[in-house]
Order: structure tokens, then sequence, then C-alpha cells
């Protein structure tokens, strides 16, 4: 069986004044992706638990997040508490990332290795047994609304003959640059989980935007 297409719009390029509104209307997607930044990690500050508890409030998809922070264990205990049903770790930033991973599954949630564009899929070989997901990062992490690196594609590409190789299940996530137009690369190199923020929150109607990348994305995985 081919692993499911999933949607998972970032909220980062919703608007923060009407949140909940916001969240509502991704209903259809498959989870809901929450930028946590830091300000030393990233060159940008935004997400605290207070915030993902109301994000948790207002909706029943699994929220998806994505820690752009130094030190993660430090944090996980709290997302995890406010609703995180994904916690996404920088291989960068968090040298014991074997054991920022462990804690993540004995909170009872899905754990998922992060890797900027600039770092080499080996990185995270002998974790790839501990997570349920990787997340390959197609801009520098930061902001919304950046160009896809293209790059991105033979690294996927990569990735995927490594997790094959091993026998394992993990889902391959992508972010940053997503629209509609290269969703096709993207799941023809391996992804399987689309991240997109300007890219849904930017169009008109959200619902029909997430139901197309869903169909891109289908007919491209065949
Ligand atoms: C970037 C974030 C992304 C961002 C994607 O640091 O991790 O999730 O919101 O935004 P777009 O889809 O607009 O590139
Ligand atoms: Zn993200």
């Amino acid at each position: 069986m081919p692993l499911p297409i999933r949607i998972s719009p970032s909220i980062l390029s919703a608007d923060f004044g009407k949140l909940a509104e916001e969240v509502g209307a991704i209903g259809s997607a498959d989870y809901v992706h929450v930028d946590v930044m830091d300000g030393h990690f990233v060159p940008n500050l935004t997400i605290g638990p207070l915030v993902v508890e109301a994000v948790k409030r207002a909706t029943k998809l699994p929220l998806d997040v994505h820690l752009m922070i130094e030190d993660a264990d430090r944090w996980v205990a709290a997302y995890a508490k406010a609703g995180a049903d994904i916690i996404g770790v920088h291989v960068e930033g968090n040298p014991h990332i074997h054991r920022t991973l462990g804690q993540i599954k004995e909170l009872g949630k899905k754990a998922s290795v992060v890797l900027n564009p600039g770092t080499p899929v080996e990185a995270i070989e002998w974790v790839l047994g501990d997570v349920s997901q990787v997340l390959v990062m197609s801009v520098n992490p930061g902001f919304g609304g950046q160009r896809f690196i293209g790059t991105t594609l033979p690294k996927i590409a990569q990735l995927r003959r490594m997790i094959s190789e091993r026998g394992l299940a993990v889902e391959i996530e992508v972010d940053g640059g997503i629209k509609l137009d290269n969703i096709d690369a993207v799941v023809r190199a391996g992804a399987n989980v689309l991240v997109s923020g300007s890219g849904i929150f930017g169009t008109g109607n959200y619902a029909n935007t997430i139901a197309e990348m869903r169909r891109r994305g289908e007919a491209a995985r065949g």
C-alpha cells in the first residue's frame, strides 16, 4: 500500500486576528501545521504553547507541530500537553537527537525529525527507525512565502530510497514553497505529506485548493 497523501496547511500564513475561524476553514485537510520559532534557531519568533492550546480547541485535526527551536528537550513536554500530535525537531540545533525523539515517543506523540536544506540525509540515517516522519525543508526555515529550493527533489528521492532499503514505512513531509504547480514533482520524488502556507492561505477558497492539491498528489503517486 502506498502511503496516503496528506495535506498540512501551515497557519503561519493565516490571519492570526481570526485564527479559530481560519483553522475551521481548513477542516478538509489532514493536519494543521504549526510553526514554532524561538528567535535563535531561526530569525523569527512565533507560537507558544498557549496558542497551540487555542488551535487545538478550534479543530479536530491532528496538530503537526514543527519546532524550529534550539534545545527542544526543554519544550517538547509543554507542546505535547498543549495538544501537539506530531512533534518535529531539527537535527541541527538538537545534538542529542536520539534522546529528544525518544522523549517525544515517551509522551505518546509521533516523532518527526527535520532537515534543513543544507543538511545531508545521512545526518538522520541512524534515527530513521525511531521516527514516524522525516520533514525535509524546501526553504530555509523562518518565514512563509519563500521560493522552493530545487535540490530538495533529489534529496527526497535519496531519502525515500534509504527508507525503502530498510523496509520502513516512514512518511516524508516537505515544507516550504509548496504550491499547486510543484506537488507533482515532490510526490514523484517520494514525499507524501505536503505542507503549504501561502499556497493555501493566499488563495480565495482554502477547501478548493486543498482538494486540488490532494487530487494532484494522488495522481502523481499513481
Ligand atoms: C517556514 C515554515 C513553513 C512555512 C511554509 O519556516 O516552516 O511551514 O509556513 O510557508 P510557505 O508554504 O508559504 O512556504
Ligand atoms: Zn513548518
